[in-house]
C-alpha cells in the first residue's frame, strides 16, 4: 500500500507544480489597427490573444511623442468616455473604445497580454513577461459644413423646385471631392470638386422626401458629412382595393407608403361614416408594421363579423393619409352552388322525362294486376300511385 500512496502523492504534486503539458505562451491572433478619426466620433480597437492558461489583457496609452511613458487605461476613464469590454472564449478578446473624441485623445494605444505566472511580480521586467501590440490613433478637427435647413414639401399647393446646398467652411486639410446621398445611397452624377455643392429636385414628389447627406472626401482622413432632412406627409402608393376569401381562410391586407419621416400605422374598420378600432377579442387579428409598409392578417375568417371595409392610416409629423380595402367573405358552400344548380336541373329533367314517358304509355302499366288495396297500404312510390289513379279514372 505504501509505495502506491507515495506514487499517487508524487503524481498529484507533479500536476500541481508543473504546468500542464498543453501550456502555451500568449500570442496575438488579432492586434489593434491604427486609425484617423474626427473629433466627436468614436473609435474601437480590437485585440485577440491565444494562450494556455487564458491570458490577461490590459490597455495602455502614451501621448503623441511620449512613447516612453505609458499609462494603463481603465473602463470608465476620461470622464466615462473610455470603455473596455473583455470576453473569454477559446481565445481572450478585448475591445477598447473611446467616445466623443477630442484632439487630446490622439496617441499610441497598446494592447498587452500575458499568461506568465510572474507577470505581476514587480521584480520582473514587464518586457520579458508581457507581449505588446500598438496602434496609433490620430484625431483631426471635424470639418465644418454649412448645410440647408430642413425642408417640408407641400404636396397641396403649387410645386416649387427644391434646392439643397452644402458649403465646406473649414477643414483640417483641403478636400478631394464631394457627393450627395439619399437614404444611405449615393446619388449618381453628383460628384464635384467645388467647396460648394448643390442638389436640385425640379419637381418634388412625396417619394423625394428622405434623409439627404452631402459628403466631402479627404486624402488619408475620414469623410465629413452634413444632413438635411426633406419631409413630406405620407402618400399611400400601394394597397388592395378588395379581397375575396372563403370563411375559415386567412386574409392579408396591406398598405405601402412614401413620405419621410416614416409613418406610424393604424388599422381601423369603417362603419358607415364612422371608424371603429379593430375588435381583436377573438385574437385572430395580427398587424405587422415596417417603416413604409403595414400588413393586417386576419386568421380563420368569420363570415358574420369580418366582412367590411378596412382602413390603413399613415401618420407622420407632417400629416396623414389613409386608404381602404373591402373584405368579402364567402360561405364554405359557395363553391358548391354551381354544382348544386346542375344537380337540381338534372333531377328536374329526370322527373319530367319519367312522368312524360309514363303518361305516353299507360297501356303497359295496365298489365300490372296487383290488387289496389295492397298498393295503398305499403307503396311509397308516387309515380305508381299516380299510375294507379290514372287507371282508376279511366
Ligand atoms: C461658402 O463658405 C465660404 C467660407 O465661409 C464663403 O466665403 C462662401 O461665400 C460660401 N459660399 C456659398 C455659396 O455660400
Ligand atoms: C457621416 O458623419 C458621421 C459623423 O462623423 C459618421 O459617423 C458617418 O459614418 C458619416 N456617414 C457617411 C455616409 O459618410
Ligand atoms: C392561416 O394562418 C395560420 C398562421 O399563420 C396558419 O397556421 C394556417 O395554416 C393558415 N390557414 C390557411 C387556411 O392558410
Ligand atoms: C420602403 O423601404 C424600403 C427599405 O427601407 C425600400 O427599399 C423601399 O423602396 C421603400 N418602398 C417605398 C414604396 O418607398
Ligand atoms: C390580437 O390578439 C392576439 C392574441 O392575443 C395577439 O397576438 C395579437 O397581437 C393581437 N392583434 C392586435 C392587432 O392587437
Ligand atoms: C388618421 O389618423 C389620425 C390620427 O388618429 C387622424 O387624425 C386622421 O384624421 C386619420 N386620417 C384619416 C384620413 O382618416
Amino acid at each position: 500500500m505504501r509505495p502506491h500512496a507515495l506514487m499517487l502523492a508524487v503524481v498529484l504534486l507533479g500536476n500541481l507544480t508543473l504546468p500542464p503539458a498543453s501550456a502555451q505562451n500568449a500570442g496575438f491572433v488579432k492586434s489593434p489597427l491604427s486609425e484617423t478619426k474626427l473629433t466627436g466620433d468614436t473609435f474601437e480597437l480590437y485585440c485577440e490573444v491565444v494562450g494556455n492558461p487564458i491570458p490577461e489583457i490590459q490597455w495602455w496609452y502614451a501621448e503623441v511623442n511620449r512613447a516612453d511613458s505609458f499609462k494603463q487605461l481603465w473602463d470608465g476613464a476620461r470622464k466615462r468616455r473610455v470603455f473596455i469590454n473583455t470576453a473569454s472564449g477559446t481565445n481572450e478578446v478585448s475591445v477598447l473604445g473611446i467616445t466623443r473624441l477630442t484632439l487630446e485623445d490622439s496617441g499610441t494605444y497598446e494592447c498587452r497580454a500575458s499568461n506568465d505566472p510572474r507577470r505581476n511580480d514587480l521584480r520582473q521586467n514587464p518586457a520579458m513577461t508581457w507581449i505588446r501590440a500598438q496602434a496609433t490613433i490620430s484625431v483631426l478637427q471635424k470639418p465644418k459644413i454649412s448645410a440647408s435647413d430642413e425642408i417640408v414639401l407641400s404636396m397641396d399647393t403649387s410645386i416649387k423646385p427644391v434646392i439643397l446646398q452644402c458649403n465646406l467652411t473649414a477643414s483640417h486639410t483641403p478636400h478631394k471631392e464631394s457627393f450627395w446621398m439619399k437614404n444611405g445611397q449615393e446619388i449618381p452624377n453628383t460628384r464635384t470638386e467645388q467647396r460648394t455643392t448643390v442638389y436640385r429636385i425640379p419637381k418634388p414628389r412625396a417619394d423625394d422626401s428622405g434623409e439627404y447627406l452631402c459628403v466631402y472626401t479627404f486624402d488619408k482622413a475620414p469623410n465629413a458629412n452634413a444632413t438635411t432632412e426633406v419631409k413630406a406627409k405620407p402618400d399611400i402608393t400601394g394597397h388592395k382595393r378588395s379581397e375575396n376569401k372563403n370563411e375559415g381562410e386567412n386574409a392579408t391586407l396591406y398598405c405601402k407608403s412614401v413620405g419621410y419621416p416614416h409613418p406610424t400605422w393604424k388599422w381601423r374598420k369603417v362603419d358607415g361614416t364612422s371608424y371603429t378600432d379593430i375588435d381583436n377579442s377573438t385574437g385572430r387579428f395580427f398587424i405587422m408594421d415596417r417603416d413604409n409598409y403595414t400588413e393586417l392578417n386576419i386568421l380563420n375568417l368569420d363570415i358574420n363579423t369580418d366582412p367590411g371595409t378596412y382602413q390603413c392610416n399613415a401618420t407622420n409629423t407632417i400629416g396623414n393619409n389613409a386608404q381602404t380595402t373591402i373584405l368579402r367573405v364567402r360561405s364554405h358552400l359557395a363553391p358548391l352552388w354551381p354544382f348544386l344548380g346542375v344537380l337540381a336541373e338534372i333531377i328536374i329533367l329526370v322527373v319530367i322525362i319519367v312522368v312524360y314517358e309514363k303518361r305516353k304509355r299507360p297501356d303497359d302499366i295496365i298489365d300490372d294486376d296487383e290488387p289496389v288495396g295492397q298498393m295503398k297500404t305499403n307503396s311509397t312510390n308516387n309515380h305508381k300511385d299516380k299510375n294507379i289513379r290514372q287507371r282508376n279514372t279511366k
